[in-house]
C-alpha cells in the first residue's frame, strides 16, 4: 500500500476488509471462497459509497408515538463494468433496491492493454442520479476512464468509482482525467507488472469470480 492516500481516494480499512481481501488475494482460495469473500467486501464498500446520501424527513407512526422518519432523497444508478463489476452490484441493490442498473461491457485487450467496448445499456435519468461505477480492479485505469467518459457524455454529473483493489497508476489516471470522481477502494497496491496486472493484486477478478480461469 502507498504511504499517502490521494485526496480523491476514500480508502476503506476494516478488520473484515483485511480478512476478506486476504481470501481474495490467496491463489489457493477456491471459487466458492473467492465469491463469498467478494460479496462480503461488496457489502462494506457499498455501505461506505452510500454514506453521504441526502435524506428527506417525514412523519412516521410507531406503535407508540409519532416520530421523524427518513427516506433516501437521491436517485442512484449503478453501472457495473462487465464482467467483474457484476460481483459488486447486488450489494448496492440490497441497500438501494430501487436503483437503476446500467451495463458497460468492456474488456482489456491483452496486447494493446486498451479497453475494448462491446456493450452499453445506460438507463435514462443518469443526469440527476448519483452514478456508482463498479469494478473490482482499477489497474491502468483505462476501463474506468473510458466508462466514466462515456457516462459523462450521456450527462452523468455525480459519479463515484468503487473498486476492491486499485493500482497507483489507475488512481493517477482517474485523478488526471476525472478529478471530480471520488474513488472508493479497499486497497492501494504497489504497482502494475509488465502485463498490467496489479501487484500483488489478486489475479484476474472476473475469471476467478466466474470460474473461467
Ligand atoms: C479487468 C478488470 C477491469 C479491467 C482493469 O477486466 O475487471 O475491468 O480489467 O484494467 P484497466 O484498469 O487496466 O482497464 P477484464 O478485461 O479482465 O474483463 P472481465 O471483467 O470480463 O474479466
Amino acid at each position: 500500500m502507498s504511504d499517502s492516500v490521494p485526496e480523491s481516494v476514500n480508502l476503506i480499512t476494516h478488520p473484515v476488509i483485511s480478512r476478506n481481501l486476504t481470501i481474495l488475494r490467496d491463489k489457493n482460495s477456491n471459487i466458492k471462497q473467492f465469491r463469498q469473500a467478494m460479496k462480503r467486501m461488496a457489502i462494506i464498500l457499498a455501505y461506505k459509497a452510500l454514506e453521504e446520501l441526502p435524506l428527506r424527513s417525514f412523519t412516521v407512526k410507531t406503535p407508540v408515538k409519532e416520530t421523524t422518519g427518513y427516506a433516501i432523497d437521491q436517485k442512484v444508478t449503478v453501472i457495473p463494468i462487465l464482467r467483474a463489476g457484476l460481483a459488486l452490484t447486488d450489494a448496492l441493490l440490497q441497500f438501494i433496491p430501487d436503483a437503476a442498473v446500467g451495463h458497460l461491457g468492456m474488456y482489456r485487450d491483452e496486447a494493446s492493454l486498451q479497453p475494448v467496448d462491446y456493450y452499453a445499456n445506460i438507463p435514462a435519468g443518469i443526469k440527476d442520479a448519483l452514478v456508482l461505477v463498479v469494478d473490482p480492479m482499477l489497474a491502468t485505469g483505462g476501463s474506468a476512464d473510458d466508462a466514466i467518459g462515456h457516462l459523462k457524455k450521456r450527462g452523468a454529473q455525480h459519479i463515484r468509482f468503487i473498486s476492491v483493489i486499485s493500482a497507483p497508476e489507475g488512481i493517477q489516471r482517474l485523478q488526471n482525467n476525472h478529478p471530480d470522481v471520488q474513488i472508493i477502494t479497499s486497497a492501494i497496491d504497489e504497482s502494475l507488472n509488465d502485463e498490467a496486472f496489479i501487484v500483488p493484486g489478486l489475479g484476474d477478478a472476473g475469471d476467478r469470480y466466474f470460474g473461467t480461469e
